[in-house]
């Protein structure tokens, strides 16, 4: 293992001799970790297509950051793309660093062509699985990549060391322009045309055309255990991950240590990272690991399959690999009970401090909608709120306008709760379709308490929705179908070990308590990661305002921070 990390911690090739001199004269000691991303255009062939994509240094997916807690991580992101572009730490906490937490428009403004930008921040009190995405319309859709903290020197994982570890990042391809995609779909109105392919680790695999060096093939020897890193970078689709023949073991999600499940399948919704242990104990042969969405509302999605390979060793490439029993892409049922399972670990060394006393309580419903629209194609065009509010961009970083008290920016009034109470899951389809809107954000008192319920509702359709929130983990301490019931579900809730994580999926027609400390202060984004809906209003931001001590307020911004 000690030689697996030292070469992987290497793999940066940033300094790649100063990291190899540091590794062995100080194999112990935090370190500053130094990255150059070179954002470029590079053409990459899939689904016998060929098209220039963005990318990290020409590589898709991106390369990893390797770290390890408590290390000082610097990358710097030279632009040399013809989009504007900045990129998202996904789960790391940014404690009084909201400068390096990257959404465009809301901690930053972008990074401009020809110009760049260094992202320089602390892996405090995190280890496990994140990663990092464009966040700037939808370049994610090829701009991402992981981020893999280990645990401090001597602290070993609370789970049978493996023998090795491995990446599965799961995405989606277009063959063609993502963006040109985007600007067609909000062109008219409509929803931008579904992905082409799912892909892993960038493949899509032998289920789609011209395949043959395109599938992501993983070696395995018999009685070993493998540690699967699993991240979901699709834009748009909640996936099932599953491996042919062989269940799973969760360990983690989001970098936080979970009790130990076994499943024959993963449920994983766009932002969420997932820690599985496989046994390659199965007869020597070739399985197939295959992705596919779940989607259990009345929605179309692309539901193709991408797939990859587990290959035992000595099995020679001509072995056609048998297909895993993924769930039916509606299976509400497995993916209610694969949630449920979901725990904290709660050990005395890996705590889950679920806080008890809740001092804000805020309820938001989750709405599609259609909106007047005189140049799209019907005359409308749809549209997302929370608390019937669609989300207007700024032109300037909200972090900058909060920091230097810019007036005119935003508005500090985003209500705690909707307009008016309304049968949530039961309404008619066509209820109040019509959203205002606003720059209108939620001040949030440092160091409370808040408890933040999202209730998805049946304005258009119900569907289930991923929630992303910066800056902060929370603990998922209740879930339900139907409306929330203030009176009857928080007795309900778990307040012992609920999952703790930065990326929730509110079910289908159903609600999501989560509860965090609000001791980070700063501009925190909240949004669905499906980016559809992203792009179409469906997110906020919490202005955490500033403690008294003197490691409580937000920290100066760095120099070469992009301006507008
Ligand atoms: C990239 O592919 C396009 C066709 O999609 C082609 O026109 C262009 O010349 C290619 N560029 C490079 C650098 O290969
Ligand atoms: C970042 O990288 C670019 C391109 O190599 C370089 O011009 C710039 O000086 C670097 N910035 C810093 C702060 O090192
Ligand atoms: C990271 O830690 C280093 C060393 O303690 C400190 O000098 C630096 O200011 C920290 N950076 C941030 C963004 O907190
Ligand atoms: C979206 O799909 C339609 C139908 O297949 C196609 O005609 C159109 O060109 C696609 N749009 C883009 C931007 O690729
Ligand atoms: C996987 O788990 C299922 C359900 O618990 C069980 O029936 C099956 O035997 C397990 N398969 C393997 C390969 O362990
Ligand atoms: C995927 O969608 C197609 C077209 O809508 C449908 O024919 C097919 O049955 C679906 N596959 C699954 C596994 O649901
Ligand atoms: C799930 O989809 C299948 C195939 O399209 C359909 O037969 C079944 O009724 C659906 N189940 C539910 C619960 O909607
Ligand atoms: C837009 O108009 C087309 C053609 O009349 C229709 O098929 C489609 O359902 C409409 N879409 C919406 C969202 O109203
Ligand atoms: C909400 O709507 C559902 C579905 O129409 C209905 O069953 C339920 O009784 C309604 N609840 C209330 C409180 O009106
Ligand atoms: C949302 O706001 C619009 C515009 O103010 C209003 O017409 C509509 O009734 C509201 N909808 C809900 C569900 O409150
Ligand atoms: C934050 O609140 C907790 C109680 O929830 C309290 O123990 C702690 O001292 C507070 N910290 C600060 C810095 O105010
Ligand atoms: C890039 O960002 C700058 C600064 O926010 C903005 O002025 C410019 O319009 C953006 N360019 C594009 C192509 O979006």
């Amino acid at each position: 293992m000690a030689a697996a990390l030292s070469k992987s911690f290497c793999l940066g090739y940033y300094f790649l001799l100063l990291c190899l001199i540091g590794f062995i004269s100080h194999p112990a000691k935090a370190a500053v970790k130094k990255y150059l991303f070179d954002i470029q255009v590079k053409n990459v062939s899939r689904l016998c297509h060929a098209k220039p994509i963005v990318t990290v240094n020409g590589r898709f997916p991106g390369p990893t950051v390797y770290v390890r807690e408590g290390d000082r991580v610097q990358v710097n992101v030279t632009n040399h793309a013809k989009y504007n572009m900045s990129i998202h730490w996904h789960g790391l906490k940014q404690f009084r660093n909201g400068w390096a937490d990257g959404p465009a428009y809301i901690t930053q403004c972008p990074i401009k062509t020809g110009h760049s930008y260094t992202y320089d921040f602390n892996v405090t009190g995190q280890r496990g699985t994140l990663w990092w995405h464009a966040h700037i319309f939808w370049l994610r859709a090829t701009v991402y990549g992981a981020i893999v903290i280990m645990p401090k020197p001597g602290t070993p994982f609370p789970f049978p060391q493996p023998h090795r570890e491995e990446t599965i990042i799961l995405g989606e391809w277009w063959n063609n322009d993502v963006e040109e995609i985007e600007k067609q779909g909000s062109k008219l109105g409509l929803p931008p045309n579904a992905s082409d392919a799912h892909t892993i680790n960038g493949k899509p695999g032998t289920l789609f055309p011209c395949s043959e060096k395109h599938t992501f093939a993983m070696e395995v020897e018999q009685g070993k255990t493998y540690l699967l890193r699993i991240i979901n970078a699709a834009l748009n689709d909640e996936l099932f991950f599953a491996i042919a023949g062989h269940n799973m073991t969760v360990v983690e999600v989001d970098a936080v240590y979970t009790k130990h499940f076994t499943t024959q399948a993963v449920l994983i919704a766009p932002g969420q990272t997932t820690n599985v242990l496989v046994q390659a104990t199965q007869s020597p042969n070739r399985y197939f690991m295959a992705a596919r969405p779940f989607m259990d509302a009345p929605l179309t999605v692309d539901n193709k399959t991408a797939t990859a390979i587990l290959q035992y060793k000595g099995i020679p490439n001509t072995v056609i690999p048998i297909l895993p029993k993924l769930p039916a892409p509606n299976d509400t049922a497995f993916a209610l009970s694969y949630n449920a399972k979901l725990r904290s670990l709660n050990s005395p060394q890996f705590p889950a401090n679920v806080p008890l006393k809740v001092d804000r309580h805020l309820f938001y419903t989750i709405g599609l909608g259609i909106n007047p629209c005189p140049s799209c194609l019907n005359g409308t065009r749809l549209t997302a709120s929370l608390n019937n509010i669609t989300f207007v961009m700024p032109q300037i970083g909200l972090l900058q306008a909060h920091y230097f008290n810019t007036k005119g920016i935003f508005r500090l009034d985003f209500p705690d709760n909707p307009p008016s109470p309304f049968n949530y899951t039961g309404v008619p389809l066509t209820a109040n379709l019509g959203t205002t809107l606003g720059t209108r954000l939620s001040k949030i008192v440092y160091n409370s308490t808040v408890q933040l319920v999202l209730q998805d509702t049946n304005l258009l359709t119900v569907e289930s929705h991923p929630f992303h929130l910066h800056g902060y983990n929370f603990f998922v301490v209740g879930t339900g179908i139907g409306n929330f019931d203030p009176k009857k579900d928080p007795a309900k809730f778990n307040l012992v070990d609920p999952p703790e994580r930065n990326t929730v999926g509110v079910p289908t027609g159903g609600w999501t308590a989560i509860r965090f400390k609000a001791d980070n202060p700063g501009v925190w984004f909240m949004h669905c990661h499906l980016e559809l809906h992203t792009s179409w209003g469906l997110k906020t931001a919490f202005v955490v305002e500033d403690g008294v001590g003197p490691d409580q307020s937000i920290l100066p911004p760095p120099k070469d921070l992009p301006p507008c």
